[in-house]
């Protein structure tokens, strides 16, 4: 599925394909957004900008329950399956709207904290970005960003295939007008900003096992064929739809290869205005 989001036109490079958005439902508050919990208290109001399905939302919206949690994302298809899975969950204190980033639908000073995982890599001004979740932040407010740099993915094995597929990667990221190196810019986003406090650090997501290493292998063996990458890398003279699907077969092999290994650098940053 293809949908435009943002108000700058731009394309969200992964689209909502079940394969995508299947992943990003395996996401949760306690593994990609730790860093974030401890500020967290009952009673406080949520935003998670950019929330896709929902699951990282789900375990923030516990954590301040009962105050009120609202998820928002530019793609409806996203914001329907996080409806589906709260209320499946059973999750009382959960609302979800479809929203752009760049014009959040709130007045100045809603909420206590706002979240962003996985965004603004997307985004070609993520400053503009930034400068909205601080406005919708209530003053002493605290906001969370986490955001991915491709520029630290390491495979073990190292191989030409391996190689290729970070470049097709990056260079689809761009052709979107996002930034896929963006884990590393996030003290140069809110340094120019005043804000009262800054904290910027990183995590690491690793890849270990066989278990690990197989099922990251086959995700991005299905991505680089049947999401939005595979579309634009062909039609923008990326890549060809041979080497796409020769890429495919090398990184479902190389998450069965013994002693794999994979790593991927997050930033990762609190701010408080
Ligand atoms: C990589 S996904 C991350 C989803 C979720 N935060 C997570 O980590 O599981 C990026 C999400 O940002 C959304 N998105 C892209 N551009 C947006 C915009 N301008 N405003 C709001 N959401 C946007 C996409 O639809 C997508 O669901």
């Amino acid at each position: 599925m293809t949908e435009p989001v943002g108000s700058g036109g731009e394309n969200y490079m992964h689209g909502h394909h079940p394969v995508v958005v299947d992943e990003h439902a395996r996401r949760s508050a306690e593994r990609n957004a730790a860093y974030l919990l401890p500020q967290l208290r009952p009673g406080m109001s949520l935003l998670d900008i950019g929330c896709g399905p929902g699951s990282i939302t789900a375990g923030l919206a516990n954590a301040v329950a009962p105050g009120r949690t609202v998820g928002v994302d530019s793609s409806r298809a996203a914001v329907e399956r996080a409806v589906a899975d709260a209320e499946s969950a059973g999750l009382a204190n959960i609302e979800y709207k479809t929203a752009d980033a760049y014009g959040l639908p709130f007045s100045d000073g809603s909420f206590d904290v706002a979240h962003m995982h996985q965004l603004l890599q997307h985004l070609s001004d993520p400053a503009l970005a930034v400068q909205e979740a601080l406005r919708v932040l209530a003053p002493g407010g605290v906001f969370g960003v986490t955001e991915v740099d491709w520029g630290t993915a390491a495979f073990w094995p190292r191989t030409p295939e391996t190689d290729r597929f970070l470049a097709i990667y990056n260079a689809v990221a761009r052709k979107n007008g996002g930034d896929p190196e963006m884990g590393r810019r996030l003290r140069s986003l809110l340094e120019p900003l005043g804000l009262d406090r800054f904290e910027v650090r990183a995590s690491v997501w690793s890849f270990g096992d066989a278990g690990a290493t197989g099922q990251w292998g086959d995700l991005w063996s299905a991505r680089i064929q049947e999401s939005n990458i595979a579309t634009t890398a062909t039609d923008a003279g990326i890549a060809t739809a041979e080497e796409l699907i020769e890429i495919a077969a090398t990184l479902r092999a190389w998450g069965r290869t013994p002693g794999a290994f994979f790593t991927l650098t997050h930033g990762e940053a609190l701010a408080w205005k």
